[in-house]
């Protein structure tokens, strides 16, 4: 056992919105990419590395264990085992939890864990129709029993059936169930827009002042190795609140608050984190840039208000820490939607939601909407799903170091109602 879980480094690939910079590769190719840099940054013994965990959302059907694939795909010693977990939007997160149990119960030391996904690389599947006809095509040995396996095939069953980002419990999008969010809350369209601009000027800030220099690799595009890639694409330091009033709502066109500007973008990333046990890390003359001091996962029923998991899932990770949301000092919202980060926040206020919905007395607290994020959120950087979790843990443990604040809080919603909050500390 050790006594403490440490994040030794963390690092990702600059975020690009998808179909743009990273729109040939896939997400293999990122998660590779971001654990050949995070080892070779970090200086350890690629042999050390005892498993990789990768979150991942919209697996390859080529390669669904992305994880093993990365180890065998970057020169790292064959015997590493590797494993893929899917928790929605909270995936990389879910790989840091599950690598930190595996180093607290003493059974490993070393573990990388992340995530990756390319939104470029989505696999389209065929009609049921369409695809038995093609199984039944290719076990018929003539030529004419092959063909007329596609006899009863008709224009519609062509069509192409790409995955949706839609509950399969309630039908609504991501997007829809964040407008659900913003009228059932007030959430304003002007308090939204609002948050998306602060995101995008801190984004902006904090990459021309080189804080991300630490956290943020350069990528070379492979197969031509011609176009670099240093920064995220995202990020719109230019953008104004006259411009962001201005579009026009996508999911609910006639009466929504929810448009391109203050909804997280479709985008391609990886991320990931080397950590160790606190002894380990120690001995081998590594300066952790934080600790993970507790972590809790909640689901609440996705047909009430859907992203709203962290509220459920804070209590938790607070008691687990022994410590209340005044100690923290650094907090790290995932900003799926403006409407989503203000809704999260302001059930965590509510003595009302505290009674009706946590089953205890006082609010959990209040978090002021200036403080979270203040290096900007996926609204300006981007929301690589099976990767987020992972920068975010990164940018907060940065923080505490720059900081010099005792404690930081991540929280992440996801679909399915689900959501994370994880506690770190300094030294
Ligand atoms: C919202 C969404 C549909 C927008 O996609 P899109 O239409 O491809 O977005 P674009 O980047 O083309 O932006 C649309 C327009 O808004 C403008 N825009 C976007 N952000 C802006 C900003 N911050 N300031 C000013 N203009 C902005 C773009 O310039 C573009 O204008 P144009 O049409 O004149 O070129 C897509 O990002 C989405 O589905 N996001 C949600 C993803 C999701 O559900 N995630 C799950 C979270 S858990």
């Amino acid at each position: 056992m050790t006594s403490r879980v440490a994040v030794v480094r963390g690092l990702r690939t600059p975020f690009a919105k998808s179909g743009t910079h990273y729109a040939r590769l896939t997400a293999l190719d990122l998660g590779k990419m971001v654990v050949t840099e995070l080892i070779e940054r970090s200086g350890i013994d690629p042999k050390s590395v005892q498993e990789v965990v990768f979150g991942n959302v919209i697996p390859s059907v080529k390669a669904p264990n992305i994880a093993r694939e990365i180890v065998l795909g970057t020169g790292l010693p064959r015997k590493i085992p590797g494993y893929t977990v899917g928790k929605a939007c909270a995936s990389a997160n879910q790989a840091i939890a599950a690598a930190a149990d595996m180093i607290y119960r003493g059974y490993a030391d070393t573990v990388i864990a992340g995530g990756s996904e390319s939104l470029s690389d989505i696999p389209i599947l065929f009609s049921k129709n369409f695809s038995d006809a093609l199984v039944t095509s290719s076990k018929q040995k003539g030529i004419g029993g092959k063909l007329g396996a596609f006899r009863k095939i008709r224009p519609k069953d062509l069509a192409p059936d790409a995955p949706a980002i839609a509950e399969s419990t309630t039908g609504l999008t991501m997007g829809e169930s964040a407008e659900k969010m913003a009228k059932e809350n007030h959430i304003s369209r002007d308090a939204q827009d609002r948050f998306a601009l602060q995101s995008h000027q801190r984004a902006a800030a904090a990459t021309s002042s080189g804080r991300f220099k630490d956290e943020v690799m350069t990528v070379v595009v492979p197969p031509s190795y011609e176009s670099i890639v240093e920064a995220d694409n995202l990020i719109r330091g230019d953008s104004t609140l006259d411009a962001l009033s201005k579009l026009r709502p996508v999911f609910d066109r006639k009466y929504g608050t929810i448009t391109a500007g203050n909804a997280s973008p479709l985008t391609d990333g990886a991320a990931a984190v080397l950590l160790m046990s606190e002894e380990k890390a120690k001995a081998e003359g590594f300066k952790p840039i934080g600790y993970v001091r507790s972590y809790a996962f909640a689901a609440t029923d996705p047909s009430d208000q859907l992203l709203q998991g962290p509220v459920f899932a804070l209590p938790t990770a607070l008691e687990r820490a022994k410590i209340s949301l005044e100690d923290i000092g650094v907090i790290e919202m995932h900003e799926a939607f403006a409407a989503q980060v203000l809704s999260n926040i302001q059930w965590m206020g509510s003595k009302k939601i505290a009674q009706e919905k946590l089953g205890r007395t006082e609010p959990i607290g209040e978090i002021d909407p200036e403080k979270i994020n203040r290096t900007g959120g996926s609204i300006a950087l981007g929301h690589p799903f099976g990767a987020t979790g992972a920068r975010i843990v990164t940018t907060v443990c940065n923080e505490l170091q720059l900081t010099g604040e005792q404690y930081g809080l991540v929280t992440v919603c996801a679909a399915g109602g689900m959501g994370v909050a994880m506690v770190l500390e300094r030294e």
